[in-house]
């Protein structure tokens, strides 16, 4: 019963605490809350009852938790915020400020290369044509539509004393990675049989290169464009971030762990025929999208 209690009291201060905060997301929360109460049942009998019992999607509540309620909404605030050509909400919130104003504009342009995608270049690769493979733009490419962690891991931050300067984060691809590489198998047994051995056996490098590298807490490395060029020359960085940044890459730091890593991943792809890593970025990219 100590406990019944202490449960109901919890509840009751979770539906009373946010009424403090913003008004509208607390009134619909606490309304959520109550909309979905099933008074008929003894709290201490059927707690889930009681508290989400009168929740029923057929009924129009939309939502069996207020979490969901509140991400929702904050995603969709957010959404009209990044859409919005600023004027309105900046001069509202006194946002002129120069940093402030830079920093908005730069949280803008990342929406947009988030949502905009690139249409998909599907066509296989010139076998027959003399250019060496260039593994790193053709990773660059499929990188425009989100595809990540095939190869290296490579994602955007900013500098954490500084929100105005991006970084760049490079590292080997993740352990968990290894489902999607497991699904891309599959799809290449159904669908393209005549080329499993290759892809297999890229495959199969590659987690051994990953495995050989792997450490608990890879020692991270700040570089410019110009030092990473330098330390890792085995791979066309400049290249690489052309296609993704055409150009603009002036003043980006560059963060990078498992150097030995990258090093030997650079040697053992240029080696790699270009049909084979198309069609294994191409088999990566299906299973990211499915
Ligand atoms: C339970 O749900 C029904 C239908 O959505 C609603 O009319 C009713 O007010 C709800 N009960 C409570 C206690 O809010
Ligand atoms: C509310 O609880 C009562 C008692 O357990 C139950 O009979 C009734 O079906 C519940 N209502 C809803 C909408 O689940
Ligand atoms: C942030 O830290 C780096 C070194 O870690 C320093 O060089 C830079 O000046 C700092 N930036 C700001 C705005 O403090
Ligand atoms: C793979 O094969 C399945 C069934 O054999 C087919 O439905 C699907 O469209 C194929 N996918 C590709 C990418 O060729
Ligand atoms: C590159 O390929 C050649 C021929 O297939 C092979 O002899 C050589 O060992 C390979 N080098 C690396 C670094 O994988």
């Amino acid at each position: 019963m100590k406990w019944c209690w202490n449960l109901l009291c919890s509840f009751l201060l979770l539906e009373l605490a946010p009424t403090q905060a913003f008004v509208d997301i607390n009134m619909l929360t606490a309304l959520q809350i109550h909309k979905n109460l099933n008074g008929s049942e003894d709290p201490c009998r059927n707690f889930w009852n009681y508290a989400c019992g009168n929740y029923s999607a057929a009924n129009g509540t939309k939502y069996v938790d207020n979490f969901q309620l509140v991400e929702d909404l904050y995603a969709q605030a957010m959404e009209e915020f990044m859409e919005s050509e600023g004027e309105l909400i900046e001069s509202d919130l006194e946002l002129n400020e120069e940093p402030a104003a830079r920093l908005l504009a730069q949280m803008r342009a990342y929406y947009k290369a988030c949502i905009k995608d690139p249409e998909i270049d599907w066509s296989e690769p010139d076998l027959h044509s003399l250019e060496p493979n260039d593994w790193a733009l053709e990773t660059a490419k499929f990188r425009r539509h989100g595809l990540n962690a095939v190869f290296f891991d490579e994602r955007v931050d900013v500098e954490t004393n500084d929100s105005l300067r991006p970084v760049v984060l490079l590292k080997m691809p993740a352990l968990s990675n290894s489902y999607s590489e497991r699904r891309a198998l599959q799809v290449l047994q159904r669908n393209h049989s005549g080329s499993v051995e290759a892809i297999s056996r890229l495959v199969d490098q590659l987690r051994q290169l990953e495995a050989t590298h792997r450490q608990e807490e890879p020692l991270v490395q700040s570089w410019s464009l110009a030092g990473l060029t330098q330390h890792i020359p085995e791979i066309n960085w400049q290249g690489y971030f052309h296609v993704l940044l055409s150009g603009h890459l002036e003043g980006v730091l560059f963060e990078v762990s498992d150097v030995d890593y990258l090093r030997e991943l650079g040697q053992l792809l240029s080696n790699a025929s270009k049909s084979t890593i198309n069609l294994y970025l191409r088999l990566r990219l299906t299973v990211l999208l499915k």
